[in-house]
């Protein structure tokens, strides 16, 4: 049973980190991230209701993309258009965000909001982290 249920992750692509492309997968857990705020961001402006389930759906997946975001997805010479070459020169600052940002969205999933007023007290200072890391590390015209 144990060995049906390996070979089944295995079909399915999981356990194959050491062959995954880090470009790829930084950037899918930035999509994951991405998707969070998308769900995020329009509750916080009105535009769409305040939903405490989809709120708490939207947190989790924001935390798993920050857990998701490690430091093995940028070694040396894993460069891309959408990454700055300044986080390999300061790579301690580069890590410091990225802790941080899984600090936040690990304190958001641990206080889930009940109301748009408690979302906007954890959903904020997300907000902020990706700013302050984008600013420095993210090269958007791509
Ligand atoms: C610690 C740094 C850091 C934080 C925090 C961060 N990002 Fe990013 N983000 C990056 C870097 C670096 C890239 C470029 C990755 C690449 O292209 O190799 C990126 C890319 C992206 C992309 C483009 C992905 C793609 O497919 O090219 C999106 C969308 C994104 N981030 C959204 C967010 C949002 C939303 C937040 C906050 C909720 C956030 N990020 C927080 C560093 C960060």
């Amino acid at each position: 049973m144990k060995y049906v249920f390996a070979a089944g992750l295995l079909a399915l692509g999981v356990g194959t980190t050491a062959l995954a492309d880090p470009v790829e997968d930084r950037r899918g857990a930035m999509d994951q991230v991405r998707k969070g705020a998308a769900t995020l961001v329009p509750m916080l402006k009105g535009e769409v209701a305040f939903d405490p389930v989809i709120a708490e759906l939207a947190l989790r997946m924001t935390y798993a993309g920050s857990i998701a975001f490690h430091g093995g997805l940028f070694p040396d010479g894993s460069r891309s258009k959408g990454a700055n070459p300044a986080i390999w020169e300061n790579k301690s600052d580069f890590d410091a965000k990225r802790a941080d940002f899984k600090v936040t969205a690990a304190a958001a999933v641990k206080s889930l909001p009940t109301d748009l007023d408690g979302l906007a007290a954890v959903y904020q200072p997300l907000l902020e982290d990706c700013a302050a890391c984008h600013k420095l590390y993210r090269i958007k015209d791509k």
